[in-house]
């Protein structure tokens, strides 16, 4: 080689690793558009350890952390917030996130689904996301795309500019519509859907309920939503773009989906190569508590409820003389009661009760004094309970609460109440049964090792994951061929077609050209019978 050459290659190889390996960290873009709050709960965790762990992160958000100074290496692109309970209001007739528990779960999917192609669609109107999609040289500029695996798809779109792999992020956990996007064939037999409450034991009726609402959620998305979701890029990118690339095609592109689950929350079912389980990965190492909610703990010397309803549904609109009846039933407690509630004044507050707008609540739940946990069942806080071995009193009211806390019924470590027609009686029984018998105590110990016990740490696998997909530029020897066919054959339905037409096309064949077979068949004349 001449000198000049080995000095090209010297140079071009210098340029190369100038823009392949920084170090230890990567540019990563993270476009995440659906502004439901507790969504943020593992995306925020992410985007904070990838920071501390050297990466450099785009994040587009609707929830800020600009607080956090989280340094140079952390930029947010900062877009409104698309009013989706206000929307949700509309599409379910309903007045407050309470009200849901009365919304089918056919029109909260459909709810669900039209919120998200909603704020898909408004993030795309907004300038910020739009110079992202203009920018000039992508190609080289990030390593990764992150996005939610929920119904945001569109996001998706950003990976095929940049050319980058993508990594989705389930904050759902696992789901059947999950499917067609990982090549596996869930079986509908004793894997219900994920908004039902309904474990993996199904009585018929159950099962039929279940089906049903897999089924529905399939042909929505094959023969609505996908074509919605399309509409938006055409809408939003095709003066910029020819020949964009369709949702499904897309999905082909998603290297490996992290999901928000672990058992045993989550009931054996399939599973692909690159569907990787890290639920819990939100919960950290905790805080000091504020002094005055540490005193009040720490002198419980008969135990304490913790009583949070979550981020979305509010203690403040229970009904006031549910409010007032659990207030009843606290007051006659030896335990002290924490509440978050959302309200200044509360009347009639006793002593042993201590009401706040906000509370850290895995650190509350990591306090030895905390004997149970009053909760609408909402995925984290779940996680959250299991992992500090919390016993759980559900008051679920929408979505998938109604199976997590079923779930934890089938387990022993849970009961539920309506928040409705629950009763004194039936309240002070739930509450005494939880407190006084240790089989819940040592049924939901059981749980939280298990859900502890892992090879690897939540957010290490996560991370694990993350730096795997960018380090092999993509995964696709992780993505099944299942998720390049098209839906009848996915299902076989070509197949059964075949089947069927090489059974039936002879018989009909047969009854159609011989006359004579017909009239063969055809019953004898009654005299003969005499
Ligand atoms: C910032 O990110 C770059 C990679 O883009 C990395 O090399 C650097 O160490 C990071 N800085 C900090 C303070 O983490
Ligand atoms: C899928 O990824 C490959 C490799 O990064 C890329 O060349 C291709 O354009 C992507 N396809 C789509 C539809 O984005």
């Amino acid at each position: 080689m001449q000198p000049k050459s080995i000095l090209k290659v010297l140079l071009l190889g210098l340029v190369a690793l100038q823009h392949m390996e920084i170090g230890a960290g990567y540019r990563i873009l993270a476009a995440f558009f659906f502004p439901g709050k507790s969504h943020f709960m593992i995306t925020d965790a992410i985007i904070r350890e990838l920071v501390h762990r050297g990466h450099e992160v785009t994040f587009i958000t609707p929830f800020s952390l600009a607080k956090e100074n989280l340094g140079a290496n952390y930029t947010e692109v900062l877009i409104p917030q698309y009013d989706i309970w206000g929307e949700i209001r509309d599409l379910t007739n309903t007045k407050s996130p309470l009200d849901m528990t009365d919304t089918s779960t056919i029109t909260f999917l459909r709810a669900a689904y039209t919120m998200g192609l909603s704020s898909t669609n408004f993030a795309f109107e907004q300038n910020e996301v739009q110079s992202l999609i203009n920018a000039k040289d992508k190609v080289g500029k990030y390593y990764l795309l992150l996005a939610e695996q929920f119904f945001n798809e569109g996001a998706l779109i950003l990976g095929h500019l940049y050319q980058i792999p993508i990594i989705t992020v389930t904050t759902f956990g696992y789901s059947n519509y999950l499917s067609s996007l990982t090549g596996i064939i869930n079986p509908w037999s004793y894997v219900a859907h994920g908004w039902k409450p309904y474990t993996n034991r199904m009585s018929l009726m159950e099962r039929i309920d279940s089906v049903f609402c897999s089924f529905t959620e399939e042909i929505m998305r094959y023969f609505w939503y996908y074509s919605k979701q399309n509409e938006i890029l055409q809408r939003q990118l095709s003066r910029q773009f020819k020949d964009l690339p369709t949702i499904k095609q897309l999905e082909r592109n998603i290297s490996v989906i992290l999901l928000n689950s672990y058992m045993p929350l989550e009931a054996p079912r399939p599973s692909a190569f690159n569907m990787i389980p890290v639920g819990g990965l939100h919960i950290k190492s905790s805080k000091p508590l504020p002094t005055n909610i540490k005193k009040f703990l720490d002198e419980a010397k008969d135990g304490a409820i913790y009583f949070s309803l979550g981020s979305q549904v509010r203690s403040a609109d229970l009904p006031p003389e549910k409010i007032q009846m659990f207030l009843g039933v606290f007051s006659s407690l030896k335990q002290r009661v924490l509440w978050k509630f959302e309200d200044d004044k509360l009347p009639n507050l006793p002593p042993n009760v201590m009401v706040q707008k906000w509370m850290p609540q895995t650190d509350i739940l990591n306090h030895p004094n905390v004997k149970v946990f009053i909760s609408h069942g909402g995925l984290f806080g779940t996680q959250e309970a299991v992992y500090y071995g919390v016993p759980v009193l559900g008051m679920p009211v929408y979505a998938d609460q109604f199976l997590n806390i079923k779930k934890g019924e089938a387990a022993g470590y849970a009961l539920s109440v309506s928040y409705r027609t629950v009763t004194e009686k039936e309240l002070r029984y739930s509450l005494t049964e939880l407190l006084e018998r240790p089989k819940y105590r040592d049924n939901m110990k059981r749980a939280s090792l298990i859900f502890r016990d892992r090879p690897m740490g939540a957010m290490d696998t996560a991370m694990y994951w993350i730096d795997y997909v960018i380090k092999h530029r993509g995964a696709p020897h992780l993505v099944s061929e299942g998720v390049k066919l098209p839906w009848y054959q996915f299902y076989l339905l070509d197949i059964v077609g075949i089947a069927l037409a090489v059974i039936l096309l002879p018989i009909l064949g047969l009854l159609l050209l011989c006359p004579s077979f017909r009239s063969a068949k055809k019953p004898k004349p009654k005299s003969k019978q005499n």
